[in-house]
């Protein structure tokens, strides 16, 4: 098969990592990808948000398969898009991308269908938005409809924090995707993300995941894409994924086909472990990153054969196997993210991490100069790895980390510990 990927993060590189290993693969070809993901594909610069110019591209390159990365073209209709032209391609249609490009809609289908998360409201104005926050109890949370590049969601300790949160929002701090807001209760447990293959109609699970979202060591500072995320996640016991399936992800695909907008590729869930059980917060219709390559080392069967039995509404009679082993991975960002950080500073020693027993190196944002291998946006390098436990694979990892030579770079130091911490106590 020809393929192409979109997109040019680690999840990318991971899955472009993955797809190379398919025997069903010819030849693969990633839009616009990046150094590392040159490695393994042909990189073409396509601009990913001119849909003409992707769909013109698969007919001349006779590409049989598409693998959409990203939400921003997901939520733009690019599976739509490429359907028209009779080309495959893994990812939801627009109408089901809205389950992540609007978080009124997903609320208001677990309305509808009685599927478990946070009391809400819906708001297109300050006045009614803020008379809403006046009659909750703090703390209360505040979201951005639309896509905000996971900065859209702030946490209010106090009704100040909510109304000044409010007016952020409706002054365009987070683009179009906050003309209109949601404001929800405030979810106490622990969190995991949780991923499932939907071809339209049957469900397949893959593996759970944890991911550290703030930039600094304990969980401090302010959110970023994430630093760093870890596999399987011990807080989803088997009776709370098997909860979770039965009572947010079955009835949200049911719903969604019964809506005649029936949901197909990758369903990524935020969930919270409450004290009642499992509540979903947000859903993404795409693989999360750094989340994704943990999946992906831990992944034992053919990626390309899941995601075309996904689109060929095949998944009732497909299964997966997993490695039993834990993974983990580790984000090296530049100075100054989710700030301003600087562009084109040189790194070495990524061929030594990844020569170290169970490692690898997924690149981020990456371009080469000559032999030189250049810094080229926040989140750089994911440093990944094996092994037994999820302390086996964190130390494996944080040594493929040392073995890298970037003084412009930096690291949370602490990946996995509240798993490492749950490991300890256990054994
Ligand atoms: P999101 O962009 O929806 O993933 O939200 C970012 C972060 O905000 C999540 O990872 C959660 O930690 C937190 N969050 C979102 N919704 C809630 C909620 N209802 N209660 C508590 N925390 C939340
Ligand atoms: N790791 C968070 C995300 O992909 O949205």
């Amino acid at each position: 098969m020809h393929v192409l990927l979109i997109g040019s993060g680690g999840r990318e590189h991971a899955l472009a990592w993955a797809l190379a290993a398919s025997p069903l693969l010819s030849k693969l070809y990633c839009a616009p990808g990046n150094a590392g993901i040159a490695e393994v594909a042909t990189c073409v610069g396509l601009d990913i948000a001119d849909h003409a110019a992707i769909v013109r591209f698969c007919i001349d390159n006779r590409i049989d398969f598409v693998v959409v990365g990203p939400e921003v073209p997901l939520v733009a209709g690019i599976v739509d898009d490429l359907e028209a032209a009779n080309i495959k391609a893994f990812g939801p249609s627009k109408a089901a991308a809205q389950l992540e490009g609007s978080k009124g809609f997903t609320k208001d289908l677990c309305r509808e269908f009685a599927i478990p998360t946070a009391a809400y409201g819906r708001f297109r104005d300050r006045a009614s938005a803020k008379a809403y926050v006046a009659r909750q109890t703090l703390p209360i949370v505040v979201k951005a409809d639309g896509l905000a590049a996971g900065k859209g969601v702030i946490v209010a300790e106090t009704g100040q924090a909510a109304e000044a949160a409010i007016d952020d929002c409706f002054a365009g701090t987070f683009g179009a995707g906050g003309a209109e807001i949601v404001i929800e209760e405030f979810l106490r447990g622990e969190e995991a993300s949780v991923f499932a293959l939907v071809d339209g109609e049957h469900v397949l699970p893959l593996a759970t995941a944890q991911d550290h979202k703030r930039v600094g060591d304990g969980d401090t500072g302010p959110n970023t894409g994430g630093m760093g995320a870890y596999s399987p996640a011990p807080v989803m016991t088997p009776e709370m994924m098997r909860r979770t399936l039965e009572e947010i992800i079955r009835p949200t695909v049911r719903g969604m086909a019964a809506r005649g907008t029936p949901f197909k590729g990758v369903l990524y869930l935020g969930v919270m472990i409450t004290e009642d059980g499992p509540k979903l917060f947000e859903y993404n219709v795409r693989f999360g990153d750094p989340e994704c390559q943990v999946l992906m080392m831990r992944l034992k069967s053919d990626l390309l054969a899941a995601l075309v039995a996904t689109v060929d509404g095949v998944l009732g009679t497909f299964d997966l196997r997993w490695h039993d082993d834990a993974a983990l991975v580790v984000v090296m960002a530049a100075h100054g993210y989710p700030g301003d950080y600087a562009k084109g500073t040189e790194i070495r020693g990524v061929e030594r991490a990844r020569a170290m027993p169970g490692v690898e190196v997924f690149h981020a944002g990456t371009r080469r100069n000559g032999d030189r291998l250049l810094a080229n946006g926040g989140r750089v390098l994911c440093v990944a790895a094996r092994g037994k436990t999820v302390a086996d694979a964190q130390a494996r990892a944080y040594a493929g980390v040392h073995a890298i030579d970037w003084p412009q770079g930096f690291y949370r130091r602490d990946i996995g510990w509240r798993a490492v911490a749950r490991e300890r106590k256990g054994s």
